[in-house]
């Protein structure tokens, strides 16, 4: 396995990997990616493989423009190019009827293809350098927190992949927003990096894609969670801090001493956008140091906060066995 710094040879390289049906973790604005040629069949394989992801989850096809994005689907609707137009490069996914080119294994046989362009330069360059579409999932195993920094990556899947680009920390933190768009209808499928709040004043109102259906496995009720059991709380006050063997998530600097070592502060002052970009690294860190439990306070549910919250709660449903 190479890890690289993400300067144009070390792109080129990971390109070439992608080229011949490799697999390579690159940094994107939101999380990491792992990616491979989305027209490979054999190469996205591996990525379900590798990740021990159900073949029943579909993967986002990461785009470096527009254009790119028309020849995978069948049609781009109005309200999906009024999206696209304003907010790609960003942290959302479109979700649109698939072309006949899409591999059944990329769409895990759904009709449809989920497609973002990242706002990050070494995720556009390797997909300009390797000049196919890169089909990638969060660079976690199934079912775990997502990477925000190489060193996530390295310690989850490194040895089982080619090769990761390092690029720091990743500067929104949560994945991106997935939107599902048919016709002039839109369904929220995963509140993520871009606020519905911004969606909303372009294109007006959005449905609510949780329900009974699940449409798309990101809604699985349990996802995105630490080896230890994640539980909210509204506020974590004084008396918590003596639960023994527990760690603390908090949302704002508390104003009462608290234990550094088994603490994370989301953001001092409470700013939602910080927090985002801090989550998943404060609860790799929590959960290295195995925690018996990790009390997380809650979050207003507003901007990110809606996305910061999703992911809280898919990690407190983690289904456990007695004896874990
Ligand atoms: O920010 C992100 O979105 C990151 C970076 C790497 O781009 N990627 C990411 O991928 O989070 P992943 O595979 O962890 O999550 C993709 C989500 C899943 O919830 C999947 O079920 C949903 O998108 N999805 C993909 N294709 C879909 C489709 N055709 N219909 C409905 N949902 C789909
Ligand atoms: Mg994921």
């Amino acid at each position: 396995m190479i890890l690289s710094q993400p300067d144009e040879s070390g792109i080129r390289r990971a390109a070439e990997f992608i080229r011949s049906g490799g697999l390579v973790s690159f940094p994107t604005e939101t999380v990491y990616g792992l990616g491979a040629d989305s027209m490979n069949p054999m190469a996205v394989a591996r990525i379900f493989e590798v990740k021990g992801r159900p073949f029943f989850d579909p993967l986002i096809v990461h785009v470096s423009n527009i254009g790119m994005a028309s020849g995978l689907v069948d049609g781009f609707p109005d309200k999906a190019r009024l999206l696209a137009e304003r907010f790609w490069p960003g942290p959302l996914t479109i979700v649109l009827p698939k072309s006949g080119i899409v591999p059944d294994i990329v769409t895990a046989g759904l009709p449809t293809v989920a497609i973002r362009i990242p706002d990050h330069r070494v995720a556009l360059d390797l997909i300009d350098f390797s000049g196919v579409p890169i089909a990638a999932p969060s660079a976690n195993p199934f079912g775990y927190l997502s990477p925000t920094k190489a060193e996530h990556v390295m310690v989850q899947l490194g040895g089982r992949i080619d090769m990761i680009l390092d690029g720091g920390a990743c500067r929104v933190g949560v994945e991106s927003t997935v939107l599902k768009i048919q016709g002039d209808s839109v369904t929220l499928l995963r509140p993520g990096g871009l606020e519905m709040e911004e969606i909303m004043d372009l294109i007006g109102p959005v449905e609510s894609g949780a329900g009974p259906d699940v449409e798309s496995p990101g809604q699985l009720p349990y996802h995105y969670s630490p080896d230890s059991p994640v539980r909210i709380v509204e506020a974590i006050d004084e008396e918590d801090l003596e639960i023994k063997n527990a760690g603390f998530l908090f949302f704002k600097k508390p104003c009462f001493p608290y234990p550094p070592e088994s603490a994370e502060i989301l953001s001092d002052d409470g700013d939602l956008l910080v927090a985002a970009s801090r989550l998943f690294s404060c609860l790799h860190r929590l959960d290295k140091s195995g925690k018996k439990i990790i009390l997380a306070e809650a979050v207003p549910e507003k901007g990110l906060g809606l996305a910061i919250m999703d992911r809280l709660i898919k990690a407190s449903k983690k289904v456990r066995n007695e004896t874990e």
